[in-house]
């Protein structure tokens, strides 16, 4: 997996991208990854690459021709491909990044993204690449570093070969819609606070049936939205409606 990224701040990117699991990554050469500083493709004499809004209007707007000469160098950077890579535009105003997407992603070979800065980007400058508008939360910040990081470090950890055979046990998580159960390691006790019995037990079957249930229960409590898409058996959907008819009568 090849990232490309597009910013006004590239050392923000490849010092996030470098440490812990996708620097070990990085080392390996499972993943890589390219800044392209869009302010180095300006033709503005004082180094400019943003101008004020047509119309009026709080803030700038970064131009479209830093943009599209730089995403020109990052296209002659990765050469011939079948097909086009895809361009990711972070912005709030995208459709919301989850693990779907991010299972999607990972199949790629080359991802583009590109980091705005100010009140946004040139429209044009969006058209001419055929950006892909992603957004990391209903919530907004300062620029798209930040999330370009966040979905690199997704995305990296589906790619076969970032995690460990033991770290991967964990990329079910989320897939089916459920929240993870408790974790808990030594001490058995600690400040009063007792590690669950069954998780001493050694009795594989009720483990695993007692961390599905803490799963359903912390996802009814929590995120209620995703239990209609989870995979949940017929015994476990019956645990989940005892839960709900418990939370109506209290
Ligand atoms: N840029 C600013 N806020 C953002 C968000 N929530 N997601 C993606 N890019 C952004």
């Amino acid at each position: 997996m090849n990232f490309y990224v597009m910013t006004l701040f590239p050392e923000m990117i490849m010092e996030g991208m470098k440490t812990s699991i996708t620097g070990r990554a990085l080392q390996s050469g499972v993943i890589s990854v390219e800044t392209f500083n869009i302010r180095d493709y300006t033709n503005e004499k004082h180094g400019h690459v943003d101008d004020y809004p047509y119309g009026g209007g709080a803030g700038m707007v970064m131009q479209a021709q830093p943009i599209c000469d730089c995403y020109e160098a990052v296209m002659k950077k990765i050469g011939e491909t079948e097909k086009k890579p895809r361009v990711i535009y972070l912005t709030p105003q995208g459709k919301v990044f989850n693990q779907k997407l991010a299972s999607e992603y990972a199949k790629d070979e080359n991802i583009i993204f590109l980091c705005g800065h100010y009140e946004g980007v040139d429209e044009r400058a969006l058209e001419l690449l055929e950006t892909e508008n992603v957004s990391i939360g209903d919530y907004v910040l300062t620029g798209g570093e930040l999330p370009a990081m966040i979905m690199m470090d997704c995305i990296s950890r589906l790619v076969p070969g970032v995690l460990g055979k033991e770290e991967s046990a964990d990329i079910e998580s989320f897939h089916d819609n459920l929240l993870e159960y408790p974790q808990y390691t030594r001490p058995v006790e600690y400040r009063g606070l007792s590690v669950p019995s069954i998780l001493l037990s050694g009795h594989h079957a009720n483990i695993e049936k007692w961390r599905r249930e803490r799963s359903i229960e912390r996802t009814l409590k929590v995120r209620p939205d995703l239990l209609p898409e989870a995979d949940l058996s017929d015994k476990e959907r019956a645990f989940l409606r005892e839960l709900e008819s418990d939370r109506k009568d209290n």
